[in-house]
């Protein structure tokens, strides 16, 4: 029997590529796409849709069961500039979604899990320049914190439940197709947008703040790859360091100016300078290229003119 993926929040910046993604390669109908509110209309009409709250364990376990579901890409959670905001609501959302498909994965209703964790996990004793994949975490933010916790309990589900469930750790992540919301990294997808529209943009993070970032194709491709890797060649079940890329907002300005002459930025840094000053600027991902043999493709150069090119068709 062909097997039925659900994506759990599914409008969202990775979710909705996600989720047009694995109906290219699957088959549309095989792609169940569900949020708590409706998505783009390319998402909304390629294949089936389900408003669905990814906490409450009924709704999402009678979902899988309507629809036969093998795979569960679970995409919802509360970013970590909103989260320092609801701290309660983040907590929930993000851990009570998580264990409600561990939990269906425990009682065999589903087979398979990808979940995504994230740089966040990190904190500032961290070592910041090639973070390695085993290091000292201790998080600052509420969304680190329920991020580090979720893989704690991932590689537990895994080791005492045999649930095969799958992970990477995000860098911030660039995308024409659906912005981000509420992230700290938001400014990279942000000054593209300001460029084109105003010619200007204002940024939140300081001019020489570096930290991981990625763009969206390679994103996507990193979750396929890792769920499709064969499960004995995976030596990491809590989430995998991912990396691609690293700049600071002068950086990525400068790329912009290249194609761009007249733009100019300016700083202006708030609350959420404190939070990318906790995390890494780059990132040791060798422990993913060994495993399951990733291979990041887009360079800044690459995804500003990925980003300028695309953005500018939609305008
Ligand atoms: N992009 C995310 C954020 O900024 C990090 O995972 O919250």
């Amino acid at each position: 029997m062909q097997q039925s993926i659900l994506i759990l929040g599914a409008c969202g910046q990775i979710g909705t590529e996600l989720t047009l993604a694995l109906r290219e390669r699957y088959g549309n109908e095989n792609v169940i796409a569900s949020d708590i509110r409706e998505g783009s209309d390319s998402l909304m009409n390629s294949g089936p849709f389900e408003i669905l709250d990814a906490t409450s364990y009924d709704a999402v376990e009678e979902i899988v069961m309507h629809y036969e579901v093998s795979e569960v890409y679970l995409m919802a959670a509360m970013l970590s500039a909103t989260a320092e905001k609801f701290p309660e609501r983040a907590w929930n959302l993000n851990m009570n979604s998580l264990f409600n498909v561990l939990n269906l994965a425990k009682e065999k209703k589903i087979d398979k899990i990808f979940w995504p964790s994230s740089i966040a996990v990190f904190g500032k004793n961290t070592p910041k320049e090639n973070t390695p994949q085993h290091t000292l975490m201790e998080p600052s933010t509420v969304y680190g914190i329920s991020k580090q916790t979720g893989e704690r309990w991932c590689a537990y589900y895994n080791a005492k439940y045999d649930v095969d469930v799958r992970s990477v750790r995000y860098p911030g992540l660039i995308s024409w197709k659906t912005q981000p919301g509420g992230g700290t990294t938001d400014y990279a997808v942000e000054i593209y947008l300001q460029a084109l529209e105003e010619g200007t943009y204002n940024c939140f993070l300081k001019e020489d703040t570096a930290l991981p970032m990625m763009f969206m194709d390679d994103a996507i491709r990193a979750a396929i790859e890792l769920m499709e890797s064969a499960g004995e060649k995976l030596s990491i079940r809590s989430s995998y360091n991912l990396g691609a890329m690293s700049f600071t907002p002068g950086e990525i300005a400068g790329s912009i100016k290249k194609q761009l002459p007249e733009f100019s930025i300016s700083y202006e840094p708030d609350f959420r300078q404190a939070i990318a000053d906790s995390w890494p600027s780059s990132i040791d991902d060798s422990q993913a290229r060994k495993d399951w043999g990733w291979h990041p493709e887009f360079d800044l150069e690459r995804t500003s003119a990925e980003m300028l090119k695309q953005l500018r068709t939609l305008n």
